[in-house]
């Protein structure tokens, strides 16, 4: 295709400019020149452009998922930097922050500049590392994050652990405050969790599995705010799944402490039933919660107090996930019904089309310095490309990952994307 593009008639929902109007997108190689929204009676004339007919078609600035798993280097049975980029443009996604638990741990700038060549050599999308609080994610040794930001890294965490010892925790606020990026807290008490594997109540009994109580999760919350607080650095809590944690961040966020926090589709969407069977799809860490924690969690994407929607996409490979519940791993694989399970929150009116694209482009690169989100003139063409209407039935063959563990195998759902554009090429995702 041309380097000259228009994404003609589709309505342009782009929060960082408050529009939400149908017009065109021009592209010139590989920025936005400009967006005309469509007044009666105007009917401008590309000549010099390659014209895509978007009409009925919704148009956002690019997805960012700052929650993924790509497995590379380490774990390429369960996915590679190739294939989980792929899931993620099927998915709408044009930029995507891999976790650092791969194998070495992305704790080191050697790794993190393996990744960033990897992708630019092999990847569909745009990825930003996200590399290690502590070496090897042990929770002892703080890593470098000074030459890992310099390598290319937007943020830390040790996700997948959490940083137990406080002192080291608190470190590592004020260290990531010399450098003004966030470290990402999995909140977990593994004194809490022990040898749990799903919520902890009545249904953990009746299967005879151990549970997690939500206090594991919401623990952590409240020391890493208080530590954050403390330090004055800034704090980004992954994979909210408890009432309680909502509660918690609610209150900081009103006394001022620099906190934001993102949640998964999975925990707006489904409960702890998910797993009866024992279904390991739907194993997953936080596990999933019950009716009151989806209600809270809806309640705090719809005020604020849940900036972001990520995926915690983390694919695994069918031969682990067949093991007896308790021995298989955690995660779901979710780049690819993230889109379509958040706008049955627009459908539920839990979030307007604005709000969509603000936790799911615009915040995300707010909050780890990406300097996307946005369809300003001069910004990066990076685009997504909806049909909110086209419905489908979600399966596992047709999935680009190799992860195809879904909890939402055969469910119906209504909203995918038809095309993405990423740094100004076009990408028809539904010829994948
Ligand atoms: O379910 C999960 N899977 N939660 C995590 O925190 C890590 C992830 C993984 O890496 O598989």
């Amino acid at each position: 295709m041309s380097n000259k593009i228009v994404i003609r008639d589709c309505r342009i929902v782009d929060v960082s400019q408050d529009i939400d109007s149908s017009g065109d997108i021009i592209i010139e190689n590989n920025k936005v020149l400009d967006l005309v929204v469509h007044k009666p009676g105007l009917k401008p004339d590309y000549a010099d452009f390659e014209v895509v007919e978007a009409s009925g078609f919704m148009a956002m600035p690019g997805f960012i998922d700052i929650h993924t798993h790509l497995r590379e280097p380490g774990f390429e049975h369960k996915e590679t930097i190739a294939t989980g980029t792929l899931a993620a443009i099927k998915g709408g996604f044009t930029s995507v922050c891999p976790m650092p638990n791969t194998n070495p741990v992305n704790d080191n700038p050697t790794v993190t500049t393996f990744i960033i060549k990897r992708a630019m050599k092999r990847g569909s999308c745009n990825v930003y590392p996200i590399g290690a609080i502590t070496k090897g994610q042990n929770g002892e040794e703080l890593a470098e994050m000074g030459m890992m930001l310099e390598a290319g890294c937007v943020a830390f965490s040790d996700d997948g652990k959490p940083v137990m010892n406080a002192l080291v925790m608190k470190r590592a606020l004020e260290y990531s405050k010399v450098f003004g990026v966030p470290l990402i807290s999995h909140c977990e008490d593994m004194s809490l969790t022990a040898m749990g594997v799903m919520n902890e109540g009545y249904l953990a009994t009746l299967l005879g599995l151990e549970g997690i109580p939500r206090s594991s999760e919401e623990l952590i919350v409240s020391r890493d705010i208080m530590l954050a607080g403390y330090a004055g650095a800034r704090l980004h809590i992954a994979h909210v799944s408890t009432r309680g944690s909502v509660d918690i961040i609610r209150r900081a966020k009103a006394s001022g402490v620099q906190v934001t926090a993102e949640t998964c589709p999975h925990y707006f969407t489904i409960t702890e039933d998910a797993v009866k069977g024992y279904n390991t799809d739907a194993k997953v860490n936080p596990p999933l919660r019950c009716a009151e924690d989806i209600e809270a969690i809806k309640e705090g994407l719809r005020d604020g107090t849940i900036d972001v929607i990520a995926t915690d996409h983390a694919p695994h490979h069918a031969d682990e996930k067949v093991l007896e519940f308790d021995r298989a791993p955690s995660g779901i694989s979710g780049l690819e019904t993230a889109l379509s399970l958040s706008l049955r929150l627009v459908d539920e009116g839990v979030l307007t089309y604005s709000d969509l694209c603000k936790k799911i482009s615009y915040e995300p690169s707010k909050i780890f310095g990406i300097g996307k989100g946005t369809l300003k003139k001069g910004a990066c063409a990076d685009i997504t490309i909806i049909d909110t209407k086209k419905e489908f039935i979600v399966s596992k063959s047709k999935l680009l990952s190799k992860g195809k563990n879904t909890p939402f195998e055969g469910m119906n759902l209504m909203g995918m994307p038809v095309a993405v554009v990423v740094k100004g090429k076009y990408i028809n995702v539904l010829e994948l």
